[in-house]
């Protein structure tokens, strides 16, 4: 089989993802100081997959072409193409027929996580005569989901998405392994319901007409970053794997436990704690007494001066100056947070748009 083509889903409104994705779409959102497309366009590269076409959507399209560029960078090599309206993942594959000129190719979601990676599944596909292939995972929650049915046998007979009642547990990820033949079942696609052209039900129309429909199961973790809760978790599998190194500089008296990364000229100062799994970018100064507990990602250039930090993600450009303990939170870039002991009564806030606010 000649070598595959790669194509990253990269559009969507992220809505569940308000108020981050007012600025930028959700899979630039970092998990462990990386946005979560770089994870996937990694796992195409480390696969031999080098020709790769992104579909951008309408939501700041070109933070995306800033990051990843022409793909040099990345070692591969990029063409983007656009994708106007929402109409679906289904449509979204469409438009990439002429990219993918005739030969087979792997379509990835650019929010999903797969540990592991593809690689074995990718040489599975090449060896088998699969006019399309599909990676299923159980989950605890398959109504998110596209669902497989099988019969006794575990054949595969049907692919349904968002069903009410789940068949089995095994939901569809987003990485699906196609020959060309797709493109003749997605022209023969309604809108669904959410008025979306859906490739669960291409893949649906090849079982009925009886092409040959492979799947795999990942038996390790993959997650889908839909929401807040699924970019912290993402961010506690991977930080679960992660190479502790330390670069930047760290002042006697501090406590470093566990398995921790921290990034160039970064400062760690007098008797801060950093407790791992963490990981800390560049540029950034962790000030003394300061607590930096497990799960927790810090980007680029941030300050935190005082305060108690868990579970979290604090993307590049913040400062944290509080007499608390901040945990299981996404901050954006450029955000600030601060205790000020002057004010007289209750707190202080000036919010986006879709905030959300525990206290
Ligand atoms: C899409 C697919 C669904 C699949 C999921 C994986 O859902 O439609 O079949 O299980 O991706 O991430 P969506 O994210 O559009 O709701």
């Amino acid at each position: 089989m000649p070598n595959l083509k790669g194509v990253i889903l990269h559009g969507g409104y992220g809505t569940k993802l308000r108020p981050l994705t007012h600025t930028g779409p959700k899979q630039l959102i970092p998990v462990a100081n990386k946005p979560i497309s770089q994870y996937v366009l990694e796992d195409l590269r480390s696969s031999g997959i080098t020709e790769i076409a992104v579909l951008l959507g309408n939501v700041h399209p070109e933070k995306v072409k800033e990051h990843y560029g022409n793909g040099q960078r990345f070692g591969v090599e990029i063409q983007y193409i656009r994708q106007d309206e929402p109409k679906g993942i289904a449509h979204a594959v469409s438009l990439c027929r002429e990219y993918v000129n005739n030969q087979p190719f792997i379509v990835y979601l650019g929010d999903n996580l797969l540990k592991g990676g593809i690689k074995n599944y990718v040489r599975a596909f090449q060896n088998s005569n699969h006019d399309a292939m599909v990676l299923l995972c159980e989950v605890k929650n398959p109504q998110r989901f596209g669902v497989a049915k099988f019969d006794q046998n575990g054949k595969l007979l049907q692919l349904i998405e968002k069903p009410k009642q789940p068949p089995s547990n095994y939901a569809l990820t987003g990485i699906y392994f196609f020959r060309p033949v797709i493109f003749e079942m997605i022209k023969q696609l309604k809108p669904s319901w959410r008025g979306e052209l859906e490739i669960t039900e291409a893949i649906q129309l090849l079982l009925e007409k009886r092409y040959n429909v492979g799947y795999q199961i990942v038996q390790d973790w993959w997650k889908d970053t839909g929401t807040p809760e699924d970019i912290l978790e993402a961010n506690r599998l991977v930080l679960d794997a992660l190479k502790p190194e330390i670069k930047g500089k760290i002042e006697n008296d501090t406590s470093i436990q566990g398995r921790v990364a921290i990034g160039n000229n970064t400062l760690i100062k007098e008797k801060a704690l950093i407790r791992g799994p963490a990981i800390i970018g560049e540029n950034t100064k962790i000030e003394a007494n300061v607590y930096v507990g497990p799960y927790t990602s810090i980007g680029n250039n941030c300050t935190i001066k005082r305060g108690e930090i868990e579970n979290s993600i604090i993307m590049d450009n913040c400062t944290i100056d509080v007499n608390d303990r901040i945990t299981d939170s996404l901050i954006a870039p450029h955000s600030k947070i601060i205790s000020n002991n002057n004010t007289p009564h209750g707190k202080k806030f000036i919010l986006g748009e879709r905030t959300y606010v525990e206290l």
